[in-house]
Parts: structure tokens; sequence; C-alpha cells
């Protein structure tokens, strides 16, 4: 049984979907042919499952060529080519059969186990007499650099998702599928324009039974990594809005890497300075928003620093240029690479500084400016701080050079040196201090006794003295003084009664004699 995949594979160019412009390029070109020119072969570029060799195969049908396929599982080597291809290419047409040579995927022409096919099949391209179609997914591959002065690049996009779903709903209806839309567009998102991943994924859904939007979602996304070297060619190529905004679909890098290799090949690409400008206020722009991803730490931002770098890039252009650009590997990752020791080991120090002063890596920053410039203007100070700090080897000489550590690094170790000796100097005496005092300790009782026994009766008579004082203050003999006094009184009293008792009589008496 035919995988779908297979059963659907367009046999004609007009049920290919998508890239219009790539089909009508075929076709003159294979009609150029038919009238006996010369045309270079075409190189067939882009992404998996978008209809390269589909094309291929839909052209040759549609003219009534026959091909001969050279494909990726087999051995391509020189003497494969040689035999393959090379007849056929060179031949002229036997009993009026014309012959379409499709090589596919030459981008894998392996230069170990395919050793001279890449050299070979230039050699078959300059002699051949018939048209050849070759696909790829990355032009820019180095095992086939050497093919491209002898081929024309055509690039393909991937097929857009509107167009997959139309697919998708065609297959559904004729296969008699119970799914809704919502379901086949999911499947159709997750394809990321590989046309063959999308009719894999309907088919096997249709085999398990389980067609809901649920298990869909389920599914591994198909957004495989790209080359970024493909999603540059589009940027940079594309005067598309909408190609532009999705070539970065299946980069896996973030933007704030993309941007770095965007901008590193607008002026390569890019011949006209007020297009190199327009680019670069775009990529200015998308810088903003990238500086704004981090600070807020907000990633929505993203979406407006990549549509500015893609599509505000691409549209800086006049018109697409039609030349081969080599594009190469952004010069700041080069320089970040070669510095990135160092800016490990400036990070180590604005942590040790941070933490020792609590502040921010940015507060340390400054710190660490002023520590610089302490280095030069004075040493010693800064020595103190690279102890207190304690900044290392390494560390010193990233910060202030080789020559400048050294000497402070000299100070230091003076400093430690002298703190050394100082402590145990400080030792010693203290040590001799102690002696002094064990020694007096341990001398005879006697000079110290009567100093003791003059303590001992100054407490004695304290102590004493203190009685006195309790007695006197005692209440019950105050009470007994106060009793004895009342007691006193009324003796006194009782007297003074009596003689008053006894003057009375007296009286009395005096006055009976009278
Ligand atoms: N543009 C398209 N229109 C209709 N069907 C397509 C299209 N592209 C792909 N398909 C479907 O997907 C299948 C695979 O496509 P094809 O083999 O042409 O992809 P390709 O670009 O050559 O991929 P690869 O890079 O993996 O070789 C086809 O058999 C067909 O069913
Ligand atoms: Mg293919």
């Amino acid at each position: 049984m035919l995988s779908w995949v297979e059963k659907y594979r367009p046999k004609s160019l007009k049920d290919v979907v998508g890239n219009d412009k790539v089909k009508e390029k075929l076709k003159t070109w294979i009609e150029s042919y038919l009238k006996g020119e010369k045309p270079k072969p075409i190189l067939l570029v882009g992404p998996p499952g978008c209809g390269k060799t589909t094309l291929a195969y839909a052209l040759a049908n549609d003219y009534g060529f026959e091909v001969i396929e050279l494909n990726a599982s087999d051995k391509r080597n020189s003497s494969a080519i040689k035999k393959v291809v090379g007849h056929a290419a060179t031949s002229s047409s036997v009993f009026g059969k014309k012959f379409l040579i499709v090589l596919d995927e030459v981008d894998g022409i392996s230069g170990k186990e395919d050793a001279g096919g890449v050299s070979e099949l230039i050699k078959v391209i300059k002699k051949a007499k018939n048209p050849i179609i070759l696909t790829a997914n990355d032009a820019y591959a180095t095992s086939i650099r050497s093919l491209l002065p002898y081929v024309d690049i055509v690039q393909l996009n991937p097929v857009p998702t509107t167009a997959v779903y139309k697919v998708l709903k065609k297959i559904a209806e004729k296969e008699g599928l119970d799914v809704d839309d919502k379901t086949l567009k999911m499947i159709a998102q997750h394809s990321a324009g590989d046309l063959r991943s999308a009719i894999n994924d309907l088919e096997a859904l249709a085999l398990s039974g389980d067609l809901s939007y649920e298990s869909v979602q389920k599914l591994p996304d198909r957004r495989r990594e790209a080359n970024i070297f493909d999603a540059l060619r589009i940027i940079l190529k594309t005067t598309h809005y909408g190609i532009a905004t999705t070539a970065l679909m299946n980069v896996d890098e973030t933007p704030d890497v993309v941007i770095e290799w965007i901008a590193e090949n607008v002026p390569k690409e890019y011949e006209k300075p007020e297009e190199v400008a327009r680019a670069f206020e775009y990529l200015s722009k998308a810088d903003r928003y990238l500086g704004r991803v981090m600070r807020r730490q907000n990633y929505g931002f993203w979406k407006y620093a990549t549509t500015l770098m893609t599509a505000g890039v691409a549209l800086s252009k006049d018109e697409k240029y039609r030349k081969w650009t080599p594009y190469s590997y952004p010069k700041i990752f080069r320089l970040l690479t070669k510095t990135k020791a160092e800016r490990e080991i400036l990070g180590k120090i604005l942590k040790k500084i941070g933490e020792k002063t609590h502040t921010s890596s940015k507060r340390a920053r400054f710190d660490l400016q002023m520590l610089k410039i302490l280095a030069k203007e004075n040493p010693e100070v800064a020595a103190d701080l690279v102890d207190y700090f304690e900044i290392k080897e390494d560390e010193l000489k990233v910060l202030v050079g080789d020559k400048l550590a050294s000497e402070i690094l000299k100070i230091l170790k003076e400093k430690k040196k002298l703190e050394k000796k100082k402590k145990k100097e400080k030792e010693k005496l203290e040590k001799e201090e102690k002696k002094k005092e064990k020694a007096k300790e341990e001398q005879p009782q006697l000079i110290t006794q009567p100093k003791k026994v003059e303590k001992e009766i100054k407490v004695e008579v304290e102590k004493k003295e203190e009685v006195k004082e309790k007695v006197v203050e005692k209440p019950e003999v105050k009470d007994v003084k106060e009793k004895n006094e009342q007691k006193e009184t009324k003796k006194e009293k009782k007297k003074e009664k009596k003689k008053k008792e006894d003057k009375g009589k007296q009286l009395t008496l005096d006055a009976f004699f009278k």
C-alpha cells in the first residue's frame, strides 16, 4: 500500500502548491532546452518537504521527459556518477526519448564515501547535452561549493501554512476522514512548511483512529533546526514581508544571536549605501527591543525585535540581488570567544567586590574602575584593596596588566611580611608579659600574707561596726527604751502626785491644827 505522501505526490506542476515563481522559472528553463539552447543546470534549494523532488518529476512528466535519477541512498562517488548519469547526460536522445537527470540532495555528497563525486559531476555538467536538476537543502554546504559556478541556484520557500492546510483538506475528503478544520489547521501549523511531514502526521493520526484536536496538540513539533545560512539567505534575498518574517521559524538560535549574523552580512549582500543604512536603522531598532527583553525580562518584546530584523531588513533593499553571496560568521562572536576567558575572570572579580561591599555588579563595576585607577596612582592602597577583596594573581593580571599586577603583588607581599613580623613581635611580647605575671604569682606567700591579714582585720572591724549599728537600729530595743522612758515618767508623775497629795494632806493638817 502506498503511503499518502506517495499516493498524493503531484504528477503535474499545476498540482504543486506554493512557489509559483519557481514553477514558471522551471517551465521557461525546460522550454529553452526544447528550443535547443543550453542553459545551466538548476540547483533547487529549499527546506525539507517543500517539493523539490516533486517539482523535478512533475516538470519531467508535463514535458514528456524520462527521469534518470541518482538519489541520496545511492553511492555517488566518481565512478557511480560516470556510470549512471554520465552517459545519459551526454548522449543525444535515443528514439526520440528525452532525459531529465535528477540528482537529489547533492549537499549530502560526502567527501569521504563519495570521493571525487562533485568533481565528476562538474565534468558531466560541462559535457551535458540533457537538462540536469540538482536539489539541496543547503546551497552553501562546503561539499558543493565548487559546484556553484556551474549551476543556476533557484530558491524554494517553505510551503505556506494555508497551502498545507488546503492539501490536507483535499486528502481528508478523498480518504473520507471525519476531522474538523481546526485540527487540520493545527497539523498545518505544526508542519512549519514541510508538506511531507504534514501528510505523514495526518496519515498516522487517521491510522490511530484519533483525529481529535487534543491528540494533534501532542504531535512533535516539526520545526527543525535549520541552518542559519538558509535563514540569512531568505532575509537578505526576499523582498516579501511574509517570507521574511517566517525566515527564523526553523532557526534554533535566540534573536540576540541572529541579529549579529544579519548585521554582519547585510553589507555583503546589499550594494547601495542607502539600503545598508536603512537595514541598520531597523537593526538598531530591533536591538533596542532586545535590550528591553534583557532589562525587563519580558520575552514578549522578541516578536518586535525579530520582525524588525527580518522584514525590516528585507524591505530595506529596492530589489533582490541576483548573485551568490558567501555569508560569513559574525566577527563579534570570534572576538567574544577570544575575550571569553577574560570576561569570565572580570565577572569573578565583580562578584567578589559585590559580595564584600554588598552591592550590585553594576556598582561593583564602578569600584573596579576605581581599583584600576588606584593601581596606577597609588599601588599601596590598591594592594590593600586587592588583599581585602581577595583578588588572585591571574585576576589582577587581567585587570591591570602584568606589570602593574606584579608591582602591586610585590607591595602586598612586603606588607604581609611586615604584618607577620609585627604579629610575631606582638606575640613574643605578650608571651613575655604572661611569663612575668606567672613568675610573680609563683613567688613565696610571706610577702603577700600581711596584706591579707590587714585586709582581713579591716573586714572584721567593718563587720563589727556593722553589727553595732544593727543592734542600735533593732526595733525591739527601741521599744524597750521607750517603754522604760514611759515607765520613768509614770513613776515621776506618781511621785509628784504623791507629793501633791502629801502637800494637800499637810495643808489640811495645818488647817486643822491652826
Ligand atoms: N509543493 C507541494 N505541493 C504538493 N505536494 C507537496 C509539495 N511539497 C511536498 N509535497 C508532498 O510532500 C512529499 C514530499 O515532497 P518532496 O519529496 O518533493 O520534498 P523535498 O522538498 O524533495 O524534500 P527533501 O528535501 O526531504 O528531499 C511529496 O510526495 C508530496 O506528497
Ligand atoms: Mg527530495
